[in-house]
């Protein structure tokens, strides 16, 4: 007479199931620890350089922003030739905790994106907590953003850096008409769900989330397909 459930299987294949299964995670960690380590292989952008070339945007074309934002765009795609930046003006709404803008997506891939946002008329919000380093170049107006303990708010003109590290969390606000060129490194996928989440608790505008969901990916993959991760 056998102990054994007849419908469990034998204790053999559970044991033998559960060390590939350790095995495997313990290969997906080491590959995202090693991946994680050397995050800076993978990025073409540099946040000063890009500091850089918004302040001679700026200078060539003071508050003409959209001229400003061309003279980025234009610089960006003759430095990297070959569809890593994309030349489509694609304007796409969004919400994301609490606060609404607009964005046009110049570069997306796993370890970096690149967009216009702003607003036209202000928002405010928080800020997300991200798993990616976030630098916020300001092309028109002024930010202002404060962390808890803080009775001052930090203040961001036109030309200046907001940078909101990997991990952190503030609230920000824009009073008035207010656009960034906004470059994120580190591991960008983690941070689509915060920019979803209030097209499913709040806006419904689902047709805003497609658009936003097929601009990203089709830069994502075109990029991965490049080599570009
Ligand atoms: C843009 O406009 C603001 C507000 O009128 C002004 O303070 C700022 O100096 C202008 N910037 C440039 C580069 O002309």
């Amino acid at each position: 007479m056998s102990s054994q459930n007849p419908s469990q299987p034998p204790r053999q294949t559970q044991t033998k199931t559960f060390t590939i299964l350790a095995i495997i995670i313990a290969l997906l960690s080491t590959l995202f620890y090693f991946l994680d380590s050397r995050l800076d292989c993978f990025y073409i952008l540099d946040p000063s350089d890009l500091h850089d070339l918004s302040l001679r945007a700026i200078s060539s074309h003071g508050n003409d922003t959209r001229a400003v934002v061309g003279f980025i765009v234009g610089e960006l795609s003759e430095k990297f030739p070959g569809g890593y930046v994309n030349l489509d003006e694609e304007w796409i709404f969004n919400n994301a905790g609490g606060a609404m803008g607009a964005m046009w997506i110049i570069h997306a891939s796993i370890t970096e994106y690149l967009i216009i946002f702003g607003s036209a008329v202000g928002t405010e919000g928080h800020s997300g907590r991200h798993t990616a380093d976030d630098y916020f170049h300001i092309l028109k107006g002024t930010q202002l953003a404060y962390t808890p303990g803080s009775y001052e708010p930090e203040v961001y003109p036109q030309g200046s850096v907001h940078h909101l590290q990997r991990g952190t969390v503030k609230q920000y606000k824009m009073e008035e008409a207010c656009f960034a060129l906004e470059y994120a490194r580190g591991w960008i996928p983690p941070m689509l769900g915060f920019g979803y989440a209030d097209t499913f608790t709040s806006t419904l505008d689902f047709p805003t989330l497609w658009r936003t969901t097929w601009v990203t990916g089709r830069e994502m993959v075109g990029n991965l397909l490049r080599g570009k991760l």
